[in-house]
């Protein structure tokens, strides 16, 4: 009979817990995944106590609380803090999502906080996106035009062309799709997932590309696009309130014509 181990590290203990002293009226706990590639330690699940009337309403606002005031070895990213750099995308109450937009009084009982999941972790709450990039990178994210740009003037669109890229151009490249998205975690070295088909989208149906077909084409083996079978996590999770899977869905439609 097969037997089935997990991989070294991968079972998360009991970790440390940082309890508040004195008299607190509002307080939050938050349980954070911790992982130091260094110490070779399996991950653990810390426990800190947050005083809310010390801290922003946001997740992530007690994430920088913690690191500033309580445990100044916690790992994450984040930039912005208004929810357009992507950088702080993290698994929280089971769900991805940016930790700037998700607030602390929406969920009720302790918060749990995770990387996003199926994606090698750096170290903490920072997940190794490398492959991410590299298959954004293959997509070739630029306008791609042969005919020279009209004299002293920009390559111009009709207002309805322009309106097609309403519910792409937003995207921040956050990842929260693609690592909520099953096929992406069994598939995720072949299969482009939903942020990066959403992505390639973008420049197909962009009225100044000129390089449709190739792009097209580029996607009709079996695994970049067809990897996709609706199962809609990917538009569920999006924190932008984007519709990758529409955009999927798209993108066949236009390959299927192509191929008639
Ligand atoms: S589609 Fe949404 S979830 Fe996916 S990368 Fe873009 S913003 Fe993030
Ligand atoms: S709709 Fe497609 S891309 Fe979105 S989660 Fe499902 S399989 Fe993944
Ligand atoms: S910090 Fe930029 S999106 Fe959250």
């Amino acid at each position: 009979m097969a037997q089935l181990t997990l991989p070294k590290n991968s079972k998360v203990k009991p970790g440390k817990t940082f309890p508040l002293n004195g008299n607190v009226t509002r307080k939050k706990t938050l349980q954070v995944y911790r992982w130091d590639p260094d110490t070779g330690d399996n991950p653990r699940l810390d426990s800190y106590e947050v005083d809310l009337d010390r801290c922003g309403q946001m997740v992530l606002d007690a994430l920088i609380h913690i690191k500033n005031e309580i445990d100044s070895t916690l790992t994450f990213r984040r930039s912005c803090r208004e929810g357009i750099c992507g950088s702080c995308a993290m698994n929280i109450d089971g769900v991805n999502t940016l930790a700037c937009t998700r607030v602390i009084s929406d969920i009720k009982h302790d918060i749990r906080v995770y990387p996003l999941p199926h994606t090698p972790v750096v170290k903490d709450l920072v997940p190794d996106l490398s492959q991410f990039y590299a298959q954004y990178t293959a997509i070739k994210p630029w306008m791609q035009a042969r005919s020279p740009a009209p004299d002293a003037s920009e390559r111009l669109q009709s207002k309805d062309e322009r309106e097609k890229l309403d519910g792409l151009y937003e995207c921040i490249l956050c990842a929260c799709c693609s690592t909520s998205c099953p096929s992406y975690w069994w598939n995720s070295d072949r299969y482009l997932g939903p942020a990066i088909l959403l992505q390639a989208y973008r420049w197909i149906i962009d009225s100044r590309d000129e390089n449709t077909d190739t792009r097209l084409d580029e996607l009709k083996d079996p695994f970049s696009l067809y990897r996709c079978h609706t199962i809609m996590n990917c538009t569920n999770t999006c924190p932008k309130g984007l519709n990758p899977a529409k955009a999927i869905a798209e993108t066949k439609k236009l390959l299927a014509r192509k191929m008639l």
